[in-house]
């Protein structure tokens, strides 16, 4: 039975997700049987189960936990933040690796990065994935003792996870091998044919810059999102008529169809 308490909480989520992208489905990219929190209500969560959100609540003095992927003792409770009042900044969506919130003036916006990347909340953007190696989205909690769930790391060779009571524990390989997903072992390089890649960079993230205020009009209304007037690699965020800059990661460009930053082979025209 679903409370009229969950279908306001569904509502809610719905006008958030359709104030910005259209649609977001915040189950996507997850493995099934994977809990999600809500926005905005730690007493709430979600069931991903075959792609799709099953809302549900914790009973009263409990709030949901993503990490532990139960609801625990509102004093034990790992909650998402809710928006700064002010400025520009956004926080990862818990466990999804790909979905993120981002906040304009108190205002959150679900949104989620495009391809396989992932979100960097270290940069407050998408990135590419041998950056952020994120595979909380990979392991629910009731894991089956006899098959043992194997990730490689996507940003170094000798590097894996493996599911532990519903979270990611890293492990490295002796010295010299490399994970092969192909045995699920530590294996010679040449055999393993890792293709991990990894740059120098510096990115500041929005959350530390003084918000830029957007050169172009904002409809008075909504949430928008824009291509920049000259550079391909950023974009504009209009809320209620007030807008700002955005850049993407150094190598992505925005592709104003989806509505968010992409290796640049991934958009059209
Ligand atoms: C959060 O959700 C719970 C259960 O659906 C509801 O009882 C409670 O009033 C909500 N809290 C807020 C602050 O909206
Ligand atoms: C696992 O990650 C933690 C935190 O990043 C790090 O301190 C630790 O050395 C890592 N362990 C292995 C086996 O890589
Ligand atoms: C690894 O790379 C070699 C040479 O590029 C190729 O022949 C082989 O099939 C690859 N192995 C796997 C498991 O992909």
């Amino acid at each position: 039975m679903i409370t009229t308490s969950q279908v306001l909480t569904v509502l809610s989520l719905a006008l958030l997700i359709d104030g910005g992208l259209g649609e977001v489905n915040i189950c996507s990219n997850v493995v099934d049987n994977l809990f999600l929190p809500a926005i905005g209500n730690c007493s709430n969560y979600y069931l991903c189960v075959a792609g799709k959100a099953v809302p549900r609540s914790c009973s009263e003095n409990y709030y949901f936990d993503a990490r532990d992927q139960q609801c625990v003792d509102v004093s034990e409770v790992r909650c998402l933040p809710n928006c700064p009042a002010q400025g520009v900044s956004s926080f990862c969506y818990d466990r999804t690796c790909t979905k993120y919130v981002l906040c304009f003036s108190g205002e959150p916006v679900l949104r989620e990065c495009a391809d396989g990347l992932q979100y960097n909340a270290e940069t407050d953007r998408c990135d590419f994935p041998q950056y952020v190696d994120c595979v909380d989205n990979l392991c629910v909690r009731q894991n089956n003792p006899d098959s043992i769930v194997y990730i490689a790391s996507k940003s170094q060779c000798d590097k894996y996870y493996i599911c532990v009571d519903g979270l990611p524990a890293n492990q490295s390989c002796a010295s010299g091998l490399q994970f092969n997903p192909a045995c699920n072992c530590c294996d010679f390089p040449s055999r393993a044919n890792c293709t991990v890649e990894s740059l120098q960079r510096n990115i500041q993230p929005f959350a530390r810059v003084p918000p830029r205020v957007a050169d172009i009009s904002c409809p008075a209304e909504g949430a928008h999102f824009f291509a920049h007037k000259t550079r391909k690699e950023a974009y504009y965020y209009c809320l209620n008529g007030r807008g700002v800059t955005l850049d993407c990661t150094p190598g992505l460009v925005y592709d104003a169809k989806l509505e968010e930053c992409r290796e640049p082979q991934f958009v059209k025209g």
